[in-house]
């Protein structure tokens, strides 16, 4: 069973599900090939982007989408997960989950009959990460850029490093010390940076970092979860801002990506996330285009077909 739970799970095909998602883009894969299937959504955190994206995915190519959220399952009452995951996965054809705990998607993913899909945990974001790709193919034409992910070493930045590695993109980390990326995470990227001929760095130097960047990341300095550390992390993450003055550093035409939700004036300005720099919204609708790709790949079992 081919599941979705780390961006090194599609490793091998990581582009070819890219080129598919420009294809649905593009509205080259017509039909309705999820027609009578169905997509389990489970979520114990909030959600926009992902829950409508995945859901509007499968209604577009014929299927449909249960929205869960755990507070109604019997998962919030207790049931297990082992036991959740086997009766649920007698109904349908595919489960996404977006929880706190990476290891309880893992869980899940061994006792479930269909593939499993991350939508976001604590250690990994993987389908974001993929259309961020998607978004910098399409504005650099390539994947051989530098980009500085500046801010928190947090979900979206452990599978950007992964995702970076494996297409041959450098990827510097640009945060305080305090909050670098997951230590495993780093290392795996480096290794695949070694494959793929990439530089993975990390760094706490603001300027030094983002010095000639084709592509400016952000994310939130509060992820989902950590809400009681808030006033700390907004102190630890002050110089750490994504602002006109910083983006004087990078290279004239980089662009600006944000995974979103954004907090304006905290890890980016109001100026530069509606600036002219800025690729956040189509970043945004890139979602929906990658979840079709990876949906079918991963429902039709096309990566265990080959
Ligand atoms: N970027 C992202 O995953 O957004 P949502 O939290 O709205 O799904
Ligand atoms: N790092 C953020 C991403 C939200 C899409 C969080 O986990 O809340």
């Amino acid at each position: 069973m081919k599941h979705l739970l780390s961006i090194t799970d599609i490793q091998q095909d990581i582009f070819k599900i890219l080129e598919q998602a420009e294809q649905f883009k593009k509205g080259l894969i017509n039909g309705e090939p999820f027609k009578g299937k169905s997509l389990a959504m489970i979520f114990e955190k909030a959600s926009t982007r992902t829950r409508v994206s995945f859901e509007v995915a499968m209604f577009q190519l014929g299927g449909t989408a249960l929205y869960l959220s755990t507070s109604d399952l019997q998962l919030g009452r207790g049931e297990i997960i082992e036991d959740t995951a086997r009766a649920m996965t007698r109904y349908v054809d595919g489960v996404m989950i977006r929880a706190r705990e990476h290891q309880n998607v893992v869980k899940f993913s061994q006792y479930s009959d269909v593939p499993v899909i991350n939508g976001l945990t604590n250690l990994e974001h993987p389908c974001q990460a993929l259309a961020d790709l998607l978004t910098i193919y399409e504005k650099k034409k390539t994947y051989k850029v530098h980009l500085a992910f500046v801010g928190d070493g947090n979900n979206v930045c452990n599978s950007l490093l992964l995702a970076a590695a494996l297409v041959g993109m450098d990827l510097t980390v640009v945060g305080p010390p305090a909050y670098q990326p997951d230590p495993q995470i780093f290392k795996k990227a480096r290794e695949l940076a070694q494959k793929s001929g990439s530089k993975i760095q990390l760094t706490s130097n603001l300027s030094e970092g983002v010095k000639d960047a084709d592509v400016i990341y952000t994310d939130v300095w509060i992820s989902m979860g950590d809400e009681e550390e808030a006033s700390q992390r907004i102190k630890d993450f002050k110089d750490y801002q994504v602002n006109e003055n910083l983006l004087k550093h990078a290279d004239p035409n980089a662009i600006v990506l944000h995974c979103l939700p954004a907090v304006r004036g905290q890890e980016i300005t109001e100026e530069v996330i509606e600036g002219d720099q800025s690729a956040v919204w189509d970043q945004a609708e890139n979602r929906l285009h990658v979840q079709k790709a990876v949906l079918y790949n991963l429902l039709d079992n096309l990566l265990e077909k080959g």
